[in-house]
C-alpha cells in the first residue's frame, strides 16, 4: 500500500465517474439497446459496456500496473483474478434495470483494493448528482459533506433495505418471500432502491438503517463497503460472519447490535464465489 497514493486514486476515480456520468445522462432519455445475461431480468445495455470500457482505459492510462475487475468484462467471460495487487473493482451501471426504465437510482460504483482490502470507494448517481466517496481512515462524504450512519440499535424502529435481485429461480423467490414475511412485521419499513451500491450508500448516510442481499457480486458492494465503514457502520456477511468481498452476500447496518439482530433472522443463499 506504500506505493499507492490513495488520495490521488480517489480524485482520479471521482473525475472518471463524472465523465462516465455524462455518458449515462446522454443515454438516459434515448432508446436503449438491451440484452439479457443469466436471466430474463439480468440486463446489460450498450451504455454498461461503453462506461466500463471508458473507466478501464482511463485507469489503465494513469495506473498501468493496476489490475481491473469489471462487471461486464466478467460477464463476457474474463476470469476474476483477485490478488494483493492494487485492483479497481467496477460496476459501470449499478441499477441497470432502473436505467432501462429511467428510474433515477443508477450509480457508477468504483473501488480500489490493496492487499485485498478496499481503500477507496466512489459511488456516483449522475442523475441526482450525488457523489459518495470514502478513503481509508479519512471518513465518508456525500458531495462535500461528511456522512454518518444513524444510531439505530433496535430492529423495531429500523428502516431496512432489501432487494429481489436479478434471479427468479424458486430458491431465490422463496428466500425473498421468507425475508419479507420475517421482517415486515418487526421493523419500521422496507425499501428497495434497485441498486446495491446505492442501498449501501443510504445506510452510510442514514436514510436506511440496514440492508442485506445475497447473490450480488464484488462490483456491487466493494465501494459501498468502505463508504459504510468510514461512515461508522458495520459490514458483515449475511451469516453474521466477517464480510468477504468474493462471497456474494452483504449485510450492513448502522450498529453492530442491529447487524447481529438482522443476521439472526435473515434467510440467505450461499452462491458460488466470484
Ligand atoms: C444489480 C443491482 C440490484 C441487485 C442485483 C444486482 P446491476 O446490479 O445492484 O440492486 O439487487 O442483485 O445485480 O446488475 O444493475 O449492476
Amino acid at each position: 500500500m506504500d506505493s499507492v497514493d490513495v488520495e490521488h486514486c480517489r480524485n482520479t476515480a471521482v473525475k472518471l465517474a463524472r465523465t462516465a456520468g455524462e455518458v449515462i445522462k446522454n443515454a438516459w432519455s434515448k432508446k436503449k439497446s438491451i440484452q439479457t445475461k443469466l436471466s430474463q431480468v439480468d440486463l446489460v445495455t450498450e451504455t454498461d459496456v461503453e462506461v466500463e470500457k471508458l473507466l478501464r482505459s482511463g485507469f489503465k492510462e494513469i495506473y498501468p500496473d493496476h489490475r481491473f475487475i469489471g462487471e461486464e468484462s466478467s460477464s463476457a467471460g474474463e476470469e476474476t483474478q483477485f490478488s494483493d495487487e492494487p485492483t479497481w473493482i467496477i460496476d459501470p451501471v449499478d441499477g441497470t434495470m432502473n436505467f432501462v426504465h429511467s428510474f433515477p437510482y443508477v450509480a457508477i460504483s468504483i473501488a480500489l483494493t490493496v492487499n485485498k482490502e478496499v481503500v477507496v470507494g466512489v459511488v456516483y448517481n449522475p442523475i441526482l448528482d450525488q457523489m459518495y466517496t470514502a478513503v481509508k481512515e479519512k471518513g465518508a462524504f456525500l458531495n462535500d459533506t461528511s456522512i454518518h450512519v444513524t444510531s439505530k440499535q433496535e430492529l423495531s424502529d429500523a428502516l431496512l433495505a432489501l432487494e429481489v435481485g436479478s434471479g427468479r429461480d424458486e430458491k431465490k423467490m422463496e428466500s425473498v418471500f421468507t425475508n419479507l414475511k420475517t421482517f415486515i412485521p418487526i421493523c419500521h419499513g422496507i425499501r428497495s432502491m434497485g441498486s446495491a451500491a446505492l442501498n449501501m450508500c443510504h445506510v452510510a448516510s442514514g436514510g436506511v438503517d440496514a440492508y442485506f442481499e445475497s447473490g450480488i457480486h464484488c462490483w456491487d458492494m466493494a465501494a459501498g463497503d468502505i463508504i459504510i465503514r468510514e461512515a461508522g457502520g458495520v459490514v458483515l456477511h449475511p451469516s453474521g460472519g466477517p464480510f468477504d468481498l468474493m462471497a456474494r452476500g452483504v449485510l450492513c447496518a448502522s450498529s453492530q447490535k442491529l447487524a447481529v439482530s438482522v443476521s439472526e433472522k435473515v434467510n440467505y443463499i450461499n452462491y458460488e464465489r466470484d
